[in-house]
């Protein structure tokens, strides 16, 4: 990582400079410095200003961590809050993010470390199933318990922060490179594999950060340089608030201690520095109380970013890592000494921080880090981004895996998805005769960790590629799992069917293909992250690898790897593909989680996070990738609330397979089921409850003094600090009462009351008022034992005056094993929220016909509801006709 992000700086400096000669300077006319350039932005959004950024500490559950904070915070000095608030550097110490410490204080470096799947770079830790295997479960305990394996994982190895979960990108563009990090192309399955991932690591006392804050739903141009600045995503208020907002606002709700900023932008303006997605959406009307960090080298100015909410600058450089640079640092020392940047702004940003280290308890015996992120070695250099570094150990490999293989085996068991199984096909029995095609089913031959933060797709892909990996501690691959417990097998290591195959009729094909993608700055086979050249189809012609085997084999098992959806139609209606298996990216335990179902061991009990098509065209064409544009090229929402099953089901066009799809070994029926009327609805949410205090300091800018650089400090070369010369900080404060900074348009610094949207964590609380609840029995009706999902999709009442997508995931449940004949009761929650739509004009969440008559769908997938309860009669009514 250390080596290829240098080359890729030193590349980026070059292109830099060779095009800062050729473009044009951009317009100063416009307010380029707070809200960005706005090149080509269609003139219809808007990135309205919302000044100051509210103080945090209002929530009644942080008080007590606010108030431990606050006694710390007016101890510090103006340095020692630069410091804690800014990264010390790319490559800077062992982690890949290390902020800087007051240790006077007690207050240490803080480690903030990749992945959302495990620990990156790093060793004796799990590599766990990926975000959209997770989602794949639909089983809320599994999240939840892969949450605090995970947690468990990073303390042991000495980590603060978590940089996890991902639940944006959402997945609106199937060709998008992250998708995978996340829990599918759904706010509800993303909202709920975020909060229980967040509750799962914090409850392990590691602060977790939910990220991309917001709409990086593809990789390429999603970065700013001088070059040309980051994608605009341009998005509608409504579409906002109810698919892309709501992971991150039951995230705030579960009590997030961190929020990461996109690179891109929205409505013009980057999200580091977008004062009304930062301070406005986040800090006002979600409540957030924690901080939030830039991307890596996502934040691209200093006093506008600050002003609009940015708590914590990653990694802590400027525009161009490694050369001691830095936006914050000595830079925001300088601002506040010259009374731009105010200081209870500073005092904020650092309470903040300083308020989530409590919150998780990490000032009581939280273990310093004992792993480094830039080397498998033992020793190496302590500062490896300085020029001339001092050694030291690095790494004491501490072993963290505990007993989490068994969870990660569970959840890649449980997500796989059959999509297929014609005649029973499956499960096999051990003594079948298998011939097995197919480099995935095998461990990559040149290593399971060869390829830097797994960028190929070689063997068996577990994961996708970029910062969202984990190296592999060992990796059970299928052919080592079937080999084991399966007597006769063939395998040919190939994804070209060899020649001169002869087949007898009791031979079974198992052939595995794969589809990849991830993260930006590698690329593979020609995929820059986005899946550009490979489009929505498997890799290594994997269609043509199914296609000769099912020409021999007239029993032929495909078994997929994927980052998301991928085509199928070339083979899916041949008669010889008896069966499908989608195994997701199951990470190390790719090979017994799927033997287990092969074998019959357990019925598959997965479900799709998102929609298979019969071809691309069938999406809206505004969900395709963006490419290169003069100027600032522009991702534009047109499509609105319809993504994914939303669009298919108002465009009614049947998928190939439907979002919520998912077969089993046995049958299941829904019986007994009851609607019951809890929160009676108003129109509007009732009042929000007011703020509470929050930290009161003096807001004297302070002595130039507390920021000179100490007598004698021996400097490391390109590490970021935060003091000045002693000329530079009494020129600073020296400026400070003739400050003639140039505030952004809207500025003010007078704290509001907050808007009714808002009032606690995740918005109003009564949003989280439970209306109506439904029970229903599900009872194992089949030959086999086996788990059922029930999904609860909300109808709006007809007739109402808001555009609703007919039907949309709410809840959903998960039985446990179900024995032959054997019934469980499952109780879904229908809250304020799930029933209403965010009104633009109102700004609040609206129930938009009280009284009126919602229909409440439930069953196993989203084209398979026949169980409807209504809302005005409380009555529920089976054999119905699906409504999509
Ligand atoms: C983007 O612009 C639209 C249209 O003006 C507006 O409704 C929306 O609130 C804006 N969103 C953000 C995050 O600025
Ligand atoms: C802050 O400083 C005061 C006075 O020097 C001291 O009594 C107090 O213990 C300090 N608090 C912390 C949290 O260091
Ligand atoms: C800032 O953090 C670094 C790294 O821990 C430390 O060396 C330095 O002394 C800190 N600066 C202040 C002002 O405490
Ligand atoms: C590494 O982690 C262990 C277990 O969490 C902890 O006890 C130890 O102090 C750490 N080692 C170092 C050198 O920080
Ligand atoms: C104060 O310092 C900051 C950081 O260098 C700078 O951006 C800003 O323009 C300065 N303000 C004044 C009034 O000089
Ligand atoms: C894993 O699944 C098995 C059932 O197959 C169950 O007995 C066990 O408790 C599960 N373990 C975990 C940690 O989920
Ligand atoms: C399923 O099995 C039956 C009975 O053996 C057979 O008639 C039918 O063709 C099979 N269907 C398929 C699609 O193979
Ligand atoms: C495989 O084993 C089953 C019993 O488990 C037996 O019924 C079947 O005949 C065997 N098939 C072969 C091909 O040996
Ligand atoms: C519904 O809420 C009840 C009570 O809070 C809870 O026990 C149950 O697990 C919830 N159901 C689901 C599906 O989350
Ligand atoms: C709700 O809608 C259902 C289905 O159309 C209908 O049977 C029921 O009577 C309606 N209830 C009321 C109170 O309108």
């Amino acid at each position: 990582m250390s080596t290829i992000y240098f080359f890729l700086s030193i590349l980026k400096l070059v292109v830099i400079i060779s095009f800062i000669f050729i473009l044009p300077a951009p317009s100063a006319a416009i307010d380029t410095e707070h809200v960005g350039k706005r090149l080509n932005v269609p003139a219809s959004y808007v990135a309205a200003p919302y000044y100051p950024t509210p103080h945090g500490g209002w929530v009644a559950d942080w008080s007590e961590s606010y108030r431990k904070a606050a006694l710390l915070i007016a101890n510090m000095t103006l340095a020692e809050k630069t410091n804690i608030t800014c990264g010390s550097g790319y490559d800077m110490g062992r982690c890949v993010g290390n902020s800087g410490s007051a240790l006077r204080l007690g207050l240490p470096q803080l480690c903030l470390q990749d992945s959302a799947l495990g620990l990156r770079n790093s060793d004796h830790n799990t590599a766990f199933p990926a975000g959209i295997t997770v989602g794949a479960t639909w089983d809320k305990s599994l999240m939840y318990a892969r949450g605090v394996a995970l947690g468990a994982e990073f303390r042991g190895k000495g980590i603060n922060v978590f940089l996890g979960p991902t639940v944006g990108p959402m997945g609106r563009k199937p060709r998008g490179g992250r998708n995978w990090e996340g829990f599918g192309a759904d706010p509800v399955l993303q909202a709920v594999g975020g909060a229980l991932t967040i509750q799962g690591v914090q409850g392990q006392g590691v602060i977790a950060t939910i990220k991309h804050y917001i709409l990086n739903e593809q990789e390429m141009y999603r970065m700013y340089s001088i070059v040309q600045p980051g994608y605009s995503s341009n998005i509608d208020d409504r579409t906002l608030h109810e698919l892309y907002l709501w992971p991150f606002a039951e995230g705030i709700k579960a009590g997030v201690g961190s929020v990461m900023a996109a690179y891109n932008a929205v409505n013009g303006s980057a999200c580091s520095q977008n004062s009304y997605l930062l301070n406005g959406i986040l800090k006002d009307e979600l409540g957030f109380q924690g901080f939030v960090m830039s991307d890596w080298l996502a934040q691209i100015s200093g006093v506008p970013s600050t002003l609009a909410g940015l708590d914590m600058s990653m990694p802590g450089d400027g525009l161009v890592p490694l050369l001691g640079d830095s936006y914050w640092m000595y830079e925001l020392s300088r601002a506040v000494l010259n009374g731009s940047v105010p200081v209870d702004r500073l005092n904020d940003m650092a309470t903040r921080i300083v308020a989530a280290w409590y919150q998780m308890g990490q000032d009581k015996d939280y273990p310093p880090p004992n792993f480094s992120t830039n080397t498998q070695d033992a020793t190496g250099p302590l500062y490896p981004g300085a020029l001339f570094s001092p050694s030291g150990i690095v790494n004491e490999f501490v072993d963290v895996q505990d007993g989490h293989a068994i969870v990660a085996r569970n959840i890649s068991r449980d997500a796989i998805t059959m999509l297929k199984n014609v005649n029973n096909t499956l499960p096999l029995s051990t003594n079948s005769s298998l011939k097995i095609f197919g480099t995935d089913a095998q461990k990559n031959p040149n290593g399971i960790n060869s390829c830097s933060d797994q960028g190929c797709d070689q063997g068996t892909l577990g994961m996708g590629w970029g910062s969202g990996t984990a190296r592999y501690p060992y990796l059970d691959s299928p052919m080592d799992a079937i080999s084991s417990r399966a007597s006769n097998v063939k395998y040919y290591n190939t994804d070209t069917l060899p020649s001169g195959l002869t087949a007898s009729s009791s031979d079974i094909a198992l052939v595995f293909i794969n589809a990849d993608s991830g993260e930006n700055y590698i690329t593979v086979e020609g995929n820059p992250g986005d899946r550009t050249t490979a489009g929505l189809n498997a890799w290594h012609n994997g269609d043509a690898l199914v296609k000769d085997a099912a020409a021999i084999y007239s029993t032929v098992i495909v078994i997929v790897h994927t980052v998301g959806p991928i085509l199928l139609e070339e083979w899916i209606d041949l008669p010889s593909v008896k069966a499908v298996l989608f195994a997701h990216l199951p990470g190390q335990e790719a090979g017994q989680s799927l033997t287990s179902v092969l074998f019959g061991d357990v019925s598959p009990s997965g479900h799709l996070p998102y929609t298979i098509p019969h071809n691309e065209s069938e999406y809206p064409a505004s969900v395709g990738l963006v490419y290169f544009e003069l100027g600032q090229p522009q991702d534009t929402y047109t499509e609105g609330l319809y993504i994914d099953y939303r669009y298919f089901n108002a465009h009614s066009i049947k998928p190939r397979y439907a979002f919520g799809h998912g077969l089993s070994y046995t049958t299941f029926s829904f019986s007994n089921t009851e609607i019951t009327a809890v929160t009676p609805l108003t129109s509007t949410p009732p009042a929000r409850p007011a703020k509470g205090s929050t930290p009161t300091y003096s807001t004297t800018i302070p002595p130039a003094s507390e920021a000179y650089w100490p007598a004698g400090f021996n400097r490391i070369w390109r590490y970021l600090y935060s003091w000045l010369e002693k000329s530079d900080a009494d020129a600073a404060a020296a400026v400070a009462s003739t400050s003639s900074y140039a505030y952004p348009a809207g500025y003010i610094n007078i704290q509001k009351p907050g808007p009714p949207a808002g009032g606690a964590q995740g918005g109003n609380p009564t949003l989280w008022d439970i209306a109506y609840t439904i029970s229903v029995t599900v009872t194992n009706t089949g030959n086999f034992s086996g788990r059922a999902v029930a999904q609860g999709y909300v109808q709006f009442p007809v007739g109402i005056a808001y555009d609703t997508p007919v039907i949309q995931l709410r809840d959903f449940a998960k039985t446990n094993t179900l024995a032959r004949g054997e019934s469980e009761v499952l109780t879904l929650n229908f809250t304020r929220k799930d029933l209403s739509v965010w009104d633009t004009v109102q700004q609040n969440w609206v129930v938009p016909s009280v009284g009126g008559n919602y229909t409440i769908w439930i069953g196993e997938a989203s084209d398979a509801l026949t169980l409807g309860c209504y809302t005005a009669s409380l009555g529920c009514r089976s054999g119905l006709m699906s409504p999509v």
